[in-house]
């Protein structure tokens, strides 16, 4: 808990990242029936982003594939714009008038549903699978807490993919400077070796159950397993024993120089993003104007099959846009990556690049 910004007081341990954000998002409805305010009920989410699997964490979920099927057994969240700055800043508006403009669609969401009937906004600080890891813009996360502050409404981040030092920041959202009311975290907490996820809760959440009914009112059978909790705790002393956080900002700082000297001037690369090791790249059939390659070329698959070729795994996605147009691939190599591992993943990515045809292709 040293590492939770402030006011972060108590974890609440479960075997996934779908799991903690089922959890967080009962919580946060539990928080407003102890608090004698039963009507707070609608989750504010974001489009273009990705929550978890299960029908809870799935109807916050903004990823338009991943709902489709699922779409009649999801209740009914509300979403806004995400924070996408390459591809929705306007020509003349700078980076923190874009991140103000983005987080107050928030209010104007808050305003329509009525204050008294929303519960909590969730959001990926920076969004993973879903845009291709895109950070929130300067001062947008500072605008929506402040926002969630004047409306009482609780702040969810879900850093399931962001957080656990992945951006060089034991919380991502550390480098945005503010604490949210429950942060989601998985991935990283196991480092794979062990399904585990978790909660981080406020004391103002974690007062208002004790000071109400007492009890959590959600449970799992596996949680707060011993299996999982030890298994996490020897990946976190292996991370802070490591000084795995500076590895991640230093080695990240390096693959963002490495990505940008390779990729800033390619034709058909628009945006090298991401904070830390957690990096994205999009393809553009035309830089100037950012048209997006033909969905029907699945651009991000064939760059994903070319890497695989090459011996380097990247995450790929379509329909960074609005669900269907738009590809991107995701970087997010070990914590423990070396220098010249950098080095040898963008000369890789650089030769997989190489094998599409991404001139041709860019033509239809
Ligand atoms: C941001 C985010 N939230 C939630 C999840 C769901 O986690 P899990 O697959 O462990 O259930 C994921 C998984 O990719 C994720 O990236």
């Amino acid at each position: 808990m040293e590492n939770a910004p402030e006011g972060l007081s108590r974890v609440l341990f479960c075997s996934g990242g779908s799991e903690a954000v089922e959890a967080a998002l009962k919580l946060a409805r539990q928080y407003w029936v102890e608090r004698g305010e039963p009507s707070r009920s609608r989750i504010i989410s974001r489009r273009q982003s990705y929550h978890g699997a299960t029908l809870g964490a799935l109807s916050v979920g903004g990823n338009m594939k991943r709902r489709e099927v699922y779409a009649p057994l999801l209740f009914n969240a509300h979403f806004i714009e995400p924070c996408y700055e390459y591809r929705l800043r306007q020509p003349g508006e700078d980076i923190t008038s874009y991140g103000e403009r983005a987080a107050s669609e928030l209010e104007t969401a808050i305003l329509e549903l009525g204050p008294e009937n929303v519960a909590a906004f969730i959001c990926e600080p920076v969004v993973g699978a879903t845009l291709g890891a895109v950070p929130a813009a300067p001062g947008y996360l500072k605008k929506i807490r402040a926002i969630c502050d004047h409306y009482g409404i609780l702040m969810i981040l879900d850093e399931i993919m962001c957080g656990v030092s992945r951006t060089g920041w034991h919380f991502a959202c550390a480098e945005d400077g503010v604490s949210p009311d429950l942060i989601t975290i998985a991935k990283g907490l196991g480092g794979g070796f062990q399904p585990v996820g978790a909660v981080v809760v406020s004391s103002r959440v974690e007062a208002a159950l004790a000071d109400g009914s007492g009890e959590l009112k959600h449970g799992f059978t596996y949680m707060a397993h011993p299996v999982a909790c030890a298994a996490g705790l020897a990946v976190q002393q292996y991370i802070a024993a490591h000084d795995l956080t500076a590895a991640a900002r230093i080695r990240g700082g390096e693959l963002r120089t490495a990505l940008l000297q390779a990729f800033q001037d390619h034709p058909y690369i628009g945006d090298v993003r991401g904070r830390g090791l957690f990096l994205g790249l999009e393809l553009v059939a035309d830089r100037a104007s950012k048209n997006p390659f033909n969905p029907a070329h699945a651009v991000h698959a064939k760059l994903k099959q070319a890497a695989i070729e090459r011996g380097l795994l990247v995450y790929p996605g379509g329909g960074c846009i609005d669900g269907t147009r738009g590809d991107h691939i995701l970087l997010a190599p070990a914590l423990t990556v070396s220098a010249d591992e950098v080095a040898e993943i963008v000369e890789r990515l650089r030769l997989a690049i190489s094998d599409v045809p991404l001139a041709q292709l860019a033509k239809d």
